[in-house]
């Protein structure tokens, strides 16, 4: 097993290659009264309502599968419940599902009795590599993705490998445009690695070490700019236009394929704009396509008015400018503060077909 630790309001550690028993045996051993949030489609194999059934003090909640669950009146009804779970300042949440999960455990700890301990068990590679690290916590409205939220850092991470096993070729390959992103961000050897190991198949095979480094990334990161006041925005590349698609999608598209198409939105934005030689957006390009994530997008679908008007509400925009981080090079990001409108719709007509 291998231990990463961050440092934010507190210091944590992410376990890599731990069990989720033992997990949930050393968060039911800390606190009295655990409050477990699980997603519909795990519950169903798992089974933990039955395997927890004797155990007094914990509760296990089932929430709907996806983002329909990071939605204020599922919190209002989770609310209520953790009330009558008698969850206390010493107490804990679990988030025990994928990125979803984590972001609305996380969100529901934050606020509850203006903060209680977290745990997260990411059981998807987005919620390991990604969503259960950091501290960002929140849900989405009807303006926009994670437009409520909290920074309430995890009081610890346990990623239990054996999850991927079951884990969809989809929802795998959506995890690995996260990855792919540290890669291009901070980490070549991670896109080293994945070109080696360029199918899914292959990709699977090398999981431990790919979650292990792209953490090492994120923990480097958030532990110097926790609440994000610069450097962690490098983290959102691909996010800003990734996320207005996620949106216009409708959520039907993994929030991983959106940043794929996002990443090569704003890869294209930074050879305009930052100079980026085009053998990067080729790589990134390639890398992509042969984890069958998409590039492009339907312009019937997605019109460029639409996009651009949800990336205008954006969290990283400022004093209503659009803003971007890109890349200058190979793992060196860069911003792209308030450019034309001419540029953004030359690159939108590259990728709108
Ligand atoms: N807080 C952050 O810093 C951060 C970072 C990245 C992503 N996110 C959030 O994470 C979410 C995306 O994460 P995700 O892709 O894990 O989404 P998700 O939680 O919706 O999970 C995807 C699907 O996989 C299923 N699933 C979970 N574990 C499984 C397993 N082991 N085997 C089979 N199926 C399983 C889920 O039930 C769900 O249907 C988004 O809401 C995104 O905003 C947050
Ligand atoms: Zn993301």
């Amino acid at each position: 097993m291998r231990k990463i630790s961050v440092s934010a309001e507190h210091t944590y550690d992410v376990e890599i290659g731990a069990s989720w028993k033992g997990a949930l045996e050393s968060i039911t051993s800390k606190h009295s009264h655990v409050f477990i949030l699980i997603p519909a489609a795990l519950e169903e194999k798992l089974n933990l309502k039955k395997q927890y059934a004797d155990k007094s003090g914990v509760t296990i909640r089932v929430v709907p599968d996806g983002e329909e669950q990071k939605d204020h009146k599922v919190v209002t009804t989770l609310w209520d419940e953790i009330a009558s779970a008698q969850i206390s300042r010493t107490d804990a949440v679990v988030g025990f599902g994928g990125g979803a999960t984590t972001d609305l455990a996380g969100f529901i700890a934050a606020t509850w009795l203006r903060g209680v301990n977290w745990y997260g068990i990411p059981t998807t590679l987005a919620g390991m590599v990604d969503a259960s690290v950091g501290g960002k916590t929140g849900i989405n409205t009807g303006a926009g993705k994670n437009l409520v939220g909290a920074f309430h850092s995890p009081s610890g991470v346990y990623i239990d490998i054996a999850f991927l096993e079951t884990l969809s070729d989809r929802d795998f390959a959506a995890g690995l445009a996260e990855v792919i992103k540290t890669g291009f961000i901070r980490d070549s050897e991670i896109l080293t690695l994945l070109e080696k190991n360029s199918t899914i198949k292959d990709a699977r095979s090398v999981a431990e070490e790919l979650i292990w480094r792209s953490v090492r990334v994120k923990a480097e990161v958030v532990s110097q700019d926790f609440k994000e006041s610069k450097l962690r925005e490098i983290l959102n590349y691909g996010h800003t236009f990734g996320h207005a698609v996620e949106k216009s999608a409708h959520y039907s598209l993994r929030h991983g394929e959106a940043v794929a198409i996002g990443m090569n939105f704003e890869a294209l934005l930074s050879v305009e704009l930052l100079g980026l030689g085009k053998d990067v957006l080729d790589r990134q390009q390639k890398l992509l396509l042969s984890f069958g994530l998409p590039l492009t997008i339907d312009s019937g679908k997605f019109t460029a008015d639409a996009l651009f008007g949800l990336m205008a509400g954006d969290k990283k925009s400022r004093n209503g400018e659009l803003r971007f981080v890109g890349l200058a090079a190979l793992g060196e990001p860069g911003w792209i503060q308030a450019p034309s409108e001419s540029v953004l719709r030359a690159v939108y007509e590259k990728i709108a077909q």
